[in-house]
């Protein structure tokens, strides 16, 4: 019979734990649970949370999380700012599954695949806009990558005019949804965004009214799969909760995927040796010699880096929900309605499942060692029915970005004793101080002396138009002759 009090983690008066979480996350989260065990309390100014924590609190959310867990009441907030009564992520049982099948093909992994060498050419532009030799902050760059790929490949709408705009919305809403922040409504900046956004979402819907689909042939993605749901049930899926989910493909990757190849960039550059390895891979991929798919699948040193980026750097270390049903867990009762937070990201550094876990070692993932196999250890992508629909498109959104940049620059740190110093809000990403320097192009056109990757041909172009134009009109030029550069918004032209 579960009756003991539920320990609470030492805070401050008044505002609790809340610059103990701003500080980090991850370690404040580690540290209590080795301290007070599996279950405690917490507090973020006026919000008390219980704190289900490590391999035992990631087993219970798996196999009952359907059964025990609500989302509604954590992103209804978010709902509410988008005018949405509902979304995937607030939905919960039979609903929340219809709409996890209608988002499924236009986020999954072979889609993902499909759409790599578009994602590569987007990368390989925003990559030629790189200042040489001149500091830069790593976070906003790669976000600039990322959203574009998403957007444009899953939306078919390409959001870069509005880049600054969707990182002030985003960044408001999803910090609005973890502390109440009122004042926003009233901040001109965001007032401001809101409506680039709106602009952005009439834009998308607009591109796939029926007579541009019709018009541009292109394969139906995500947004037509949505449309068609709205149009086969409105009940169900209302106009008013469109916004919402045809916004998800800009706002997924942005807080996600950019931060997680930031924190990768920042452990490649700190260990030259896997960097290496890295980027003998992405060559090859970047090569063409080998289809997309089999090239993917041989980056294997790839692969086990983002592993351990995600491991060691999890963007999404906890996960809010409230108890549908009272439970007892590691000797408490945790009743019904009580607000409870799943430190999905802690077994990730506890020594017992993986040794030295300060440590960035990408041989935790050979079939030898398979540290992550252990059951329940590794959930960079959260646990139970809303684990995360986009993890197999994160996975080849990263290697792809990431084989991009390595095969086309050579970076530096801006600074080699620096040291990586993180944000926590919204979600956990390297602070603006993680810059990096441009020392040298590696992918550049070569005339004559080095055909490849064009032939003859493609070398004597590469070489009149190097001289003629200089190097970055050279390489844009040759970008846009490629048929897979080309935005389904310029072939529906
Ligand atoms: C490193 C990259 C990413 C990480 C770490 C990540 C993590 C997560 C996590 C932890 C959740 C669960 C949230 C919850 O349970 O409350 C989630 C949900 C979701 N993610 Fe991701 N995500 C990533 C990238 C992406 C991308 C690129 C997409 C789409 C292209 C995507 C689409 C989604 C969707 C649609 C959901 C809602 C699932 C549901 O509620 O059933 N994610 N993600």
């Amino acid at each position: 019979m579960a009756t003991s009090t539920i320990p609470l983690a030492r805070g401050l008066p008044v505002v609790g734990n809340v610059f103990d979480m701003a500080r980090d996350m991850r370690a404040f989260l580690t540290d209590n649970y080795q301290e007070l065990g599996p279950v405690y309390g917490m507090r973020l100014l006026n919000r008390r949370f219980t704190v289900l924590a490590g391999v035992e609190a990631n087993r219970f959310l798996a196999r009952h999380g359907t059964k025990h867990f609500r989302s509604f009441e954590f992103w209804s907030g978010l709902n509410a700012w988008f005018g949405a009564a509902r979304s995937t992520l607030s939905a919960d049982g039979a609903e929340h599954a219809a709409f996890r099948r209608t988002l499924k093909r236009g986020y999954s992994r072979e889609y993902a695949v499909e759409h790599m060498g578009g994602m590569i050419d987007i990368a390989r532009r925003e990559i030629a806009a790189w200042p040489q030799d001149r500091p830069m902050a790593a976070v906003p760059a790669l976000q600039r990558i990322v959203t574009d790929q998403v957007g444009t490949l899953v939306a078919g709408v390409s959001p870069r005019p509005y880049n600054d705009d969707l990182v002030c919305y985003v960044h408001g809403l999803l910090s609005a949804t973890i502390v109440p922040r009122p004042y926003l409504r009233w901040s001109p900046r965001f007032r401001r965004a809101s409506a680039r956004v709106d602009e952005l979402y009439h834009e998308v819907i607009e591109c796939h009214s029926g007579t541009m689909r019709e018009r541009h042939g292109a394969a139906p993605d995500l947004i037509d799969d949505l449309l068609d749901l709205h149009e086969e049930d409105p009940k169900f899926f209302p106009e008013a909760d469109l916004k919402m989910a045809a916004m998800g493909p800009f706002v997924a990757a942005l807080d996600t995927v950019a931060s997680t190849c930031a924190f990768m960039l920042y452990a490649l550059l700190r260990n030259p040796d896997v960097l290496e390895k890295v980027r003998e891979e992405a060559d090859t991929l970047l090569a063409g010699d080998v289809p997309a798919e089999q090239a993917l699948r041989k980056m294997d040193a790839m692969h086990r880096a983002a592993m351990e980026t995600m491991r060691m750097y999890p963007v999404t270390p906890l996960l809010v929900r409230t108890a549908a049903n009272s439970f007892e867990f590691a000797g408490h009762r945790i009743p019904a309605g009580e607000q409870v937070m799943i430190a999905t990201a802690v077994p990730h550094y506890l020594s017992e499942f993986f040794p030295e876990p300060e440590r960035f070692d990408i041989d935790r993932y050979t079939p030898a060692r398979a540290e992550h196999k252990q059951p329940y250890v590794y959930a960079p992508f959260g646990l139970g029915p809303h684990r995360c629909l986009g993890n197999g498109f994160a996975e080849v959104q990263i290697a792809a970005t990431m084989a991009t940049i390595l095969h086309e620059v050579d970076l530096d740190p801006d600074r080699a004793d620096y040291s990586l110093k993180t944000t926590q809000m919204p979600l956990p990403a390297p602070d603006e101080s993680f810059k990096v320097r441009v020392r040298g192009r590696r992918g550049a056109p070569q005339p004559l002396a080095e055909p490849k990757p064009w032939g003859a041909l493609g070398a004597v172009l590469g070489g009149a138009l190097w001289g003629a134009l200089g190097a970055e009109a050279a390489r844009e030029a040759f970008r846009s002759l490629s048929p897979a550069h080309l935005s389904r918004r310029q072939l529906s032209r």
